[in-house]
C-alpha cells in the first residue's frame, strides 16, 4: 500500500546579507514550501462535473474512507469512514468501500481481522503451508537428510541429503543435519565411523588403557577362532570363509600366506586374527553378539578375583610348555596392565612366542604341573574354571551368527577341541 511520504515541516533559514548564502537559503525555502503543500493537501484526481461539464481537480479520499460527495466547482470532496466490515486500502475516489470478503478456510486462522483499511488476512495453522486451496503438512525430512529451509505458512520445508561429515537420525520438519562428533577433538578414538544416518561413536579412555596393555586376541576370541573350522574341507574353504567375513576384506596375498600353516585349525585362527586386526575399529566380534559377551564376562569374573604377585605370575608362566615368557615381560605387563588383564596379557605373550600355539591347551598343561609348586589353590581353581568356560562355551551359536549365516552350507563348522 502506497502512502504519501510524511515529511517534517521545515522553517526556511533566516536570510543573511551574503549572496551565496541567500541563494542557497532560497533553494531550501522553495523545497520547504513544496513539502508543506504536499502534506496539507491530499492527492488529486480529475473529476468530470456534470453540472458544469468541466473537468475538475478534486481531492482523493484517504484509506479507510470513501467519497460521500463528489467535489464541485465550489466545494471540496467530502469523505466518510468505511462502515463496519468494509475497507478501502488506498487513496481513492470510490463511492463505496469494499466488503471484507476473505473467509478463512479449514486449518487456517485469522491472522489479521478486517479493519477499515485492510481486508481480513488468513494463514495456515502451525506446521502447515498453503498449496493452492489447502493447508498441507510441512514435509518431514527422513533420516539421512536434514532441513535446509524450514517451512513457512506459505512454503513447504526444503530438505537436503546430509553431506559428508554430517548426519540426521530422525524424521523431522525442523532439524538440520548435525555434524559428526569429532572424537579426536575430544581426545577419544573413533570406535565406529558415522554415516548419513549415524553419528561417530567415540571410544572412551577405559578402552584406550586396555589398548596400551595390548591384548591382541582375547581367550574367548581365540576359542571362537579356533572353533571355526570346516568338517568337510573343500580345497577352497579358507577363501570362502574370508569372502564371507564382514568388514575390511583380507587380501589374496595374506590368504595364500595363511595357507602355508600346517593345520586347518591354525589357518582358521590366523585368518580370523588378521580379520580382527583389520576391523578393530568396528569391534564386531565383541559388540554384536550377546553369547560372546557372556563368555568374556565369565572369563573376567574368574580372573578378576585373582591378585597375583610377581612370584606367582613367574611360576605360572614357567609352568607353561615351549618358549618361556621372561621376567622383563612380566614386569612390563604388571606396569601396563590392570591386575585383571595381567594373566590374560601374559598368556597372550606366551601364545605369540610359541607361534600361535593354542593357549587353552598350554594353560591346561601348565595347571597340571602347578600342583607340584607352592601355588595358591584358589588361583588354580579359578584358572580351571576359565578353561571350562572356554570349552563349554556355546561357540557354535556365536560362530553361526558371525560366520555361518553368511557362509551358508558351503562350509560346515564343527567343534575341534574335545571337552
Ligand atoms: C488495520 O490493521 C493494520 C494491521 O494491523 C494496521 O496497520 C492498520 O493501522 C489498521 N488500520 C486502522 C484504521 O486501524
Ligand atoms: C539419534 O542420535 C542421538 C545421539 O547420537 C541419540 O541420542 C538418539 O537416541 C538417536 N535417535 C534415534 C531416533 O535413533
Ligand atoms: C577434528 O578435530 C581435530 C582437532 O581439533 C582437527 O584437526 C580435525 O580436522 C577435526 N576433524 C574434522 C572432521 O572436523
Ligand atoms: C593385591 O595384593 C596386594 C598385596 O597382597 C595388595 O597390596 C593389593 O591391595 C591387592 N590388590 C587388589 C586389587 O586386591
Amino acid at each position: 500500500m502506497q502512502r504519501a511520504a510524511r515529511v517534517p515541516r521545515r522553517s526556511a533559514p533566516a536570510p543573511t546579507a551574503m549572496n551565496r548564502v541567500l541563494c542557497c537559503a532560497l533553494v531550501f525555502l522553495d523545497i520547504s514550501i513544496k513539502w508543506a503543500t504536499q502534506e496539507t493537501s491530499p492527492p488529486k484526481y480529475l473529476h468530470y462535473d456534470p453540472a458544469t461539464s468541466h473537468q475538475l481537480m478534486c481531492d482523493l479520499c484517504p484509506p479507510g474512507t470513501y467519497v460521500k460527495q463528489y467535489c464541485t466547482a465550489t466545494r471540496k470532496t467530502e469523505c466518510s469512514p468505511c462502515p463496519d466490515q468494509y475497507y478501502s486500502e488506498d487513496w481513492n475516489s470510490n463511492d463505496e468501500c469494499q466488503y471484507c470478503s476473505v473467509v478463512c478456510k479449514e486449518l487456517q486462522y485469522v491472522k489479521q481481522e478486517c479493519n477499515s483499511t485492510q481486508n481480513r488476512i488468513c494463514e495456515c495453522i502451525e506446521g502447515r503451508y498453503l498449496d493452492l486451496e489447502f493447508c498441507l503438512k510441512h514435509t518431514e525430512c527422513p533420516p539421512g537428510s536434514g532441513v535446509v529451509k524450514p517451512g513457512t505458512p506459505e512454503s513447504d520445508t526444503s530438505c537436503m541429503r546430509c553431506p559428508e561429515g554430517f548426519f540426521s537420525n530422525e524424521t523431522s520438519s525442523k532439524t538440520p543435519c548435525k555434524k559428526h562428533t569429532n572424537c579426536s577433538a575430544l581426545g577419544l578414538k573413533t570406535a565406529s565411523k558415522g554415516n548419513a544416518v549415524r553419528d561417530n561413536v567415540c571410544q572412551g579412555n577405559r578402552d584406550a588403557s586396555a589398548q596400551k596393555c595390548g591384548i591382541d586376541v582375547t581367550l574367548c576370541e581365540e576359542a571362537l577362532f579356533r572353533f571355526t573350522v570346516p568338517t568337510q574341507l573343500s580345497p577352497n574353504w579358507l577363501n570362502i570363509l574370508a569372502d564371507n567375513l564382514p568388514g575390511t576384506k583380507i587380501t589374496a596375498e595374506n590368504i595364500e600366506r595363511i595357507k602355508q600353516r600346517r593345520s586347518s585349525q591354525e589357518q582358521a585362527f590366523q585368518l580370523l586374527k588378521l580379520w580382527k586386526q583389520q576391523n578393530k575399529e568396528q569391534d564386531m566380534v565383541k559388540k554384536k553378539i550377546r553369547d560372546f559377551d557372556l563368555c568374556e564376562n565369565s572369563v573376567l569374573k574368574h580372573i578378576g578375583q585373582l591378585n597375583l604377585t610377581f612370584e606367582h605370575l613367574s611360576i605360572l608362566m614357567a609352568s607353561l610348555p615351549g618358549k618361556k615368557v621372561g621376567k622383563e615381560d612380566i614386569e612390563r605387563t604388571m606396569k601396563l596392565c590392570t591386575p585383571t588383564e595381567q594373566i590374560l596379557k601374559l598368556l597372550n605373550l606366551w601364545r605369540i612366542k610359541n607361534g600361535d600355539q593354542d593357549t587353552i591347551n598350554g594353560l591346561m598343561f601348565g595347571l597340571k604341573h602347578l600342583k607340584t609348586y607352592d601355588f595358591p589353590k584358589t588361583t588354580i581353581q579359578s584358572l580351571k574354571k576359565v578353561v571350562k568356560v572356554l570349552h563349554r562355551f556355546t561357540m557354535y551359536r556365536v560362530s553361526q551368527k558371525l560366520f555361518l549365516d553368511r557362509v551358508g552350507n558351503q562350509v560346515k563348522m564343527v567343534k575341534m577341541r574335545s571337552v
